[in-house]
């Protein structure tokens, strides 16, 4: 990668990685590009453009003017909004993906797009869930997703577009926090540990998902990317996961900083359904093997960070 443009850039994981990218490539070399500009980060507002990713034209356009050889597309929408309103979870999901594909056919750009947990279902083995396996998810996030894994293959081999991607798990910031997801409540932890010593949660407590820090997620993207093509047997929906926990777990390590934090549990049945088909624990290896993915934070180091970074943030 030289030269980038990210959509999405304003997200949970398009702000940390845009940040990061700048620094590494330049941030000149950077193009983010989001719906809105409703951000406080200049380092990302100054240099934004407006692009909402139905938009192929608009898209096109940008692609022609900044020459890009990377396309990074992290536009979409989480998992519990998706089911809210389906439609429009196909039209923001499938068609902003597959205009981010042609421009990266049209104009011979790398391409990145991340899947998810969420592309498995209830007949998904839940422990060790091998690379490849049943994929039948019953939520339109899901369906999204495992059709998005499909296209990028199908760019993939007919059009030899250089298409990469991982499966990413719940994933856990503080810069940016995500909205609309079924694993959110490992985000709103933390914040309300902090805020308020208390956490009224809407999973039950045993229910296991595979789960990473932000930080894991963006050297996993930028690793992939860099990788060397030949020792990849596909570019494509790589498993990749950190920690498997519930949020029990994450309760009783909170506690060992906050030994007064309490939680209570008022079940979503939409999101705890979600979860329910979701796996505990992804196999995986053949991103261990292929490109030497290797996440850096346990549930212990992540705690650690999470909890100092937001008392840090609500000092100010
Ligand atoms: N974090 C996502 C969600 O909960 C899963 O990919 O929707």
């Amino acid at each position: 990668m030289k030269r980038i443009i990210i959509t999405g850039a304003l997200g949970q994981i398009g702000t940390e990685l845009t940040v990061k990218l700048m620094e590494l490539y330049g941030e000149e070399n950077v193009l983010p590009t989001d719906v809105h500009k409703n951000s406080d980060n200049e380092m990302i507002t100054s240099k934004l453009e407006i692009l909402d990713v139905r938009d192929f034209d608009q898209m096109d356009e940008l692609v022609k003017k900044f020459k890009p050889d990377t396309i990074l597309h992290m536009a979409a929408l989480l998992s519990a909004t998706c089911e809210k309103d389906p439609l429009l979870a196909w039209d923001i999901n499938m068609n902003g993906l597959i205009n981010a594909l042609e421009v990266a056919r049209i104009h011979d750009l790398k391409f990145f797009t991340p899947s998810s947990i969420g592309s498995f279902g209830e007949s998904t083995p839940k422990k060790n869930t091998p690379q490849t396996t049943i994929q039948r998810p019953n939520t339109m996030y899901g369906v999204n997703k495992v059709s998005g894994e499909l296209l990028c293959d199908y760019y993939y081999d007919k059009f030899n577009v250089d298409t990469r991607g991982v499966r990413f798990p719940g994933l856990i910031s503080h810069i940016k926090e995500p909205g609309g997801g079924t694993t959110d409540y490992a985000v709103d932890i933390y914040f309300e540990a902090i805020k308020s010593g208390k956490y009224t949660c809407f999973l039950e407590e045993e229910t296991y998902l595979d789960m990473m820090y932000i930080d894991d997620a963006i050297d996993a993207i930028i690793k992939l990317m860099e990788a060397d093509a030949k020792s990849l047997s596909t570019g494509n929906a790589f498993n990749i996961t950190a920690i498997s926990a519930s949020p029990k777990e994450f309760t009783t390590e909170i506690k060992k900083h906050i030994p007064d934090f309490e939680i209570d549990y008022d079940v979503d049945p939409v999101r705890q359904k979600i979860a329910d088909t979701w796996p505990e624990q992804l196999d995986c290896s053949e991103a261990e093997k292929q490109w030497g993915f290797a996440p850096k934070y346990d549930l212990e180091k992540l705690t650690t960070t999470m909890l100092t970074a937001i008392k840090e943030k609500y000092k100010k």
